[in-house]
């Protein structure tokens, strides 16, 4: 992968290509995220992230009409949140993202979470395969240019695929210093699926930024913390999705193109471990 700058595309399984940074937008308080997301594209950002559940696909929409950027510079993320699970739920709901971001497509919509066996014990797989027949329904009709998964392990994923007419494209997963997935991401990418990164920077009031050796390895290249924990991601093929709302770290966050780690610099820091985070397993959340 020769990726050069924020927007430089990566090309997803059907050929859709996808800027290979996003601008995240969890937690991002729905007051400001008009703001953000204007801020975040005039910095050069062309792929923002959003779901249902944040509750901003508002701001996420009038962000980019303010931009005066055309929408079809852009690529889109939404996410089907989890009390809309189900075959008519989820044609339902998509609709509702839309015109909550005042959009007549989407880039990629994507599960939030799979349906666990924890909450639904038998009915879990059936939840997630129905679901997942509305999304290639959707795929299908060119509603949305690309669908995937997200917080899917390996193991979900190949049981969705016992059913799945489509192959999800893409899978966005927890992903930062001291939880770093190593083994799924090589699994999912091993499936020919795109591994994007929520929480990137170790989340809200993370230690990861903190870390000794993070900075330790982040002076010498003259860099920031979060500048390393971005290029650590994108050195494993992994798309990172770093929210902020401050124009100054937007454009940090950007700038990850003129430095690489070293092999070592990666295990050190993929070998790092207890830096906090969600450190949500998919299996054992009530939600
Ligand atoms: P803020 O929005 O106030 O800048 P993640 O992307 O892992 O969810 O982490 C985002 C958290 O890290 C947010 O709390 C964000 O706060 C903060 N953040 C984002 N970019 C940087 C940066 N370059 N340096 C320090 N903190 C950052």
């Amino acid at each position: 992968m020769n990726l050069t700058n924020v927007n430089s595309p990566i090309k997803l399984e059907n050929g859709v290509e996808i800027p290979c940074v996003g601008y995240g937008t969890f937690r991002t308080d729905p007051a400001v995220t008009a703001r953000a997301v204007q801020d975040a594209i005039e910095a050069g950002y062309r792929h923002i992230d959003t779901a249902r559940i944040y509750e901003n696909e508002e701001g996420v929409g009038e962000g980019i009409r303010v931009s005066g950027v055309p929408r079809e510079k852009l690529f889109v993320t939404s996410k089907l949140w989890n009390t809309d699970r189900g075959y008519e739920e989820t044609k339902a709901a998509f609709q509702a993202s839309l015109e909550r971001l005042g959009l007549d497509y989407l880039d990629l919509y994507l599960i939030h979470w799979p349906a666990n066996e924890k909450q639904f014990g038998d009915r879990a797989a059936q939840i997630n395969a129905d679901s997942w027949r509305a999304m290639e329904e959707l795929y299908e009709a060119g509603r949305i240019r690309a669908i995937g998964l997200s917080n899917f392990m390996p193991h979900h994923v190949k049981k969705l695929m016992e059913t799945a007419r489509i192959k999800p494209m893409v899978d966005q997963i927890e992903v930062h210093p001291g939880w770093p997935h190593t083994d799924e991401i090589i699994k999912l990418q091993d499936m020919g699926i795109l591994v994007e990164a929520w929480g990137p920077l170790g989340g809200q009031g993370s230690v990861v930024l903190q870390n000794p050796t993070m900075k330790k390895i982040a002076e010498a290249h003259g860099k920031s913390t979060a500048q390393v924990s971005l290029r650590w991601i994108i050195q494993q093929g992994v798309l990172p999705l770093p929210k902020s709302v401050h124009v100054e770290r937007i454009r940090q966050n950007m700038d990850l193109f003129d430095f690489e780690l070293s092999d070592d610099e990666m295990k050190e820091i993929s070998s790092l471990s207890g830096l906090g985070g969600q450190c949500a397993d998919p299996d054992d959340v009530d939600f």
